[in-house]
């Protein structure tokens, strides 16, 4: 199954206020650019995946791929990030300093189907990994677990080739569950989000380890360290 969060932009859309000087609009402009570029990308990158579930839907028994699902940064959300980070926000600086305008969330059954699907993403010569962090090995202190990959896919546009880095996060349904409400009640919530809160998320965190490794035990077949 593949979930697209958010649309296009186009040219033709976007109305400038008069008052709008030149920079302000060579910025649109190229904000609409750097939009269609990073979409192809995730396309190229997305289309390889679905080749792959389909392959395992209609071949195999067992799929790694519960579902994907991914999105295009928004051009708010870019130029936050790059203030953030104490950058202008101009079209050099996107291309220079954000790795995620293109994202892709590929969620896992098992725990070993985010290494399984780690290969099979990296055995094409098409996409190397630029960058890579296994938050999974070493979660991080909010307890957030996730295997992130930067992939550098290439796009043939009518000037040629480009190479446009593309995330990856891998991570299984439980781990996704964690995140998504860890999400919410940090940012989202009216509630005031605690000390002790984080506490708590954390071992949620360390008992979906827990719960991670004995379903890929049971699925394994092996035997658990206790009676039952
Ligand atoms: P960003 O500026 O957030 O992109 O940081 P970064 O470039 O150092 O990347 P990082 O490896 O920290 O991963 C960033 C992305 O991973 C975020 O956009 C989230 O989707 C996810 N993420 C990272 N940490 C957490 C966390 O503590 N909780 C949740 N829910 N998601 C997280
Ligand atoms: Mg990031």
């Amino acid at each position: 199954m593949l979930i697209e969060k958010h649309g296009s932009i186009r040219l033709r859309d976007i109305s400038l206020p008069s008052g709008t000087t030149p920079e302000q609009q060579e910025l649109a402009h190229g904000m609409v650019r750097v939009n269609h570029l990073y979409r192809s990308a995730l396309k190229v990158a997305v289309a390889q995946l679905e080749i792959l579930d389909d392959e395992f839907a209609t071949m195999y028994e067992h799929s790694p791929i519960h579902h994907i699902e991914y999105r295009i940064k928004t051009l708010d959300s870019i130029a936050e990030k790059l203030t953030r980070q104490g950058y202008e926000v101009t079209i050099d600086n996107i291309f220079t300093h954000i790795q995620d305008v293109a994202g892709i969330r590929v969620i896992c059954n098992y725990l070993d189907d985010i290494y399984y699907m780690r290969r099979l993403l990296t055995r094409t010569e098409s996409f190397r990994i630029t960058r890579e962090a296994d938050y999974i090995k070493n979660p991080k202190d909010t307890g957030y677990r996730s295997l992130h990959l930067i992939l550098d896919v290439p796009i043939v546009i009518s000037e040629g080739t480009l190479h446009l880095p593309v995330e990856v996060q891998l991570r299984t349904i439980a781990m996704d569950m964690w995140a998504s409400l860890e999400h919410e009640l940090r940012y989202k919530s009216d509630r005031n989000f605690s000390e002790n809160d984080a506490v708590r998320l954390r071992l949620c965190s360390d008992a979906i380890g827990e719960i991670d490794r004995e379903m890929q035990n049971i699925y394994l077949g092996e035997k658990p360290e206790y009676e039952v």
